[in-house]
């Protein structure tokens, strides 16, 4: 059977003909329930399941875990898996604030929040010390979850931060003095290592990489992981790389599976064993200031977000994480690679 998720979704596909996602889905759902076999039920049902599953709730951290997700590569995945991780974190039950560090605003554009050069923003955090909670906007459509967007303007801020006292740790203060309670803050990270990422990386205790399945996959990671290294001798001794998250995962070549074996053999047990499928739901939603958790529920991409996101809580508390039970329209690298063989 062809399970066919994306006809859950609130738009019609504009894509005609097979899709290229849908592949990879097929290998991850080898034993579908013995319910509704056409295409529509089955969307309906897995959009149901999506949906319940994410009222699940999971295991909160004790204390706000914040997490730097950076590469310095861009087009990797950094602020689409911001953004779905957060909304997926929200919708497990937490309270997520997004912090848009990227000039380019696409995290802001993704959840929908304005941010055209009025609005305040984290430049305005960053340069003229605006307390946090000043520019923080609720995320419409996902309970839980916050935004401080990113304007044109701090395209300037790297060169105007060079002049300012405690260049590199005016995030963290902002952070430190933020007095609402969250359980998580992502902090989403311009393609770059100037002090941009710099602030993110003494703000955070944990490095989130997402790493493209992609030639080259490793290449430059050496320079983020030295400058990580540095951040943790100088001035945040807490820093460290917790989470890669494999993303753009395809599961119809070989490459992304040798890709992946050379990430874990790296990096080891920081690879998240959810990997991110290569979605076309994933890469239309942000036009419609939504994630794909909204988009389109019942889809791959939402489903591998939301497992991501398990796996990442439970990991925060000491719980193992077992791929066994992994939500079945997830992606995870066993069911993936049986598929290829
Ligand atoms: N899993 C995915 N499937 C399909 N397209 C994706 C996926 N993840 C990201 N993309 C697309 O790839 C492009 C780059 O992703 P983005 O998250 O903006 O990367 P970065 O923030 O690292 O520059 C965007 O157009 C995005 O929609
Ligand atoms: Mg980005």
């Amino acid at each position: 059977m062809r399970s066919d998720a994306n006809i859950a979704g609130p738009m019609t596909d504009p894509v005609p003909g097979p899709r290229t996602e849908s592949m990879g889905e097929d290998v991850s759902r080898e034993t579908p329930p013995p319910m509704d076999d056409t295409p529509i039920g089955r969307a309906a049902q897995l959009a149901v399941e999506a949906l319940g599953r994410a009222g699940e709730g999971l295991p909160r951290p004790d204390q706000t875990r914040v997490m730097v997700v950076a590469n310095q590569k861009g087009g990797v995945g950094k602020t689409t898996t911001t953004v779905n991780l957060a909304a997926s974190l929200a919708l497990h039950g937490g309270r997520v604030l997004v912090v848009d560090l990227d000039p380019q605003g696409n995290a802001s554009t993704a959840l929908g929040i304005d941010h055209h050069a009025e609005v305040p923003s984290i430049y305005d955090v960053l340069i003229d010390s605006k307390p946090l909670s000043e520019v923080v906007q609720p995320v419409p459509d996902v309970e839980g979850l916050f935004c401080a967007p990113a304007t044109i303007d701090l395209a300037g801020a790297e060169i105007e931060l060079v002049s300012l006292v405690a260049r590199e740790s005016r995030l963290e203060r902002a952070i430190q003095a933020y007095e609402q309670p969250l359980d998580y803050i992502l902090i989403d990270c311009p393609p770059s290592l100037g002090l941009l990422t710099v602030n993110a990386l003494v703000a955070g205790a944990e490095v989130l990489i997402p790493i493209q399945c992609e030639y080259y996959a490793l290449e430059g990671l050496g320079q983020l992981l030295r400058n990580v290294d540095l951040v943790r001798g100088h001035l945040n001794p807490n820093l460290h790389v917790s989470t890669i998250l494999l993303t753009m995962y395809d599961g119809r070549t070989r490459l992304a599976s040798q890709v992946a074996d050379e990430v874990r053999s790296h990096f080891g047990d920081e690879v998240l064993r959810t990997s991110i499928p290569r979605s076309v739901r994933i890469s239309e939603a942000p036009s419609y200031g939504q994630t794909v958790l909204t988009y389109d529920p019942g889809s791959s991409g939402a489903l591998s977000y939301l497992e991501a996101a398990r796996e990442i809580a439970l990991r925060g508390v000491g719980v193992a994480y077992d791929a066994q039970h992994a939500h079945m329209g997830a992606h995870n690298e066993q069911s993936m690679v049986e598929g290829i063989q």
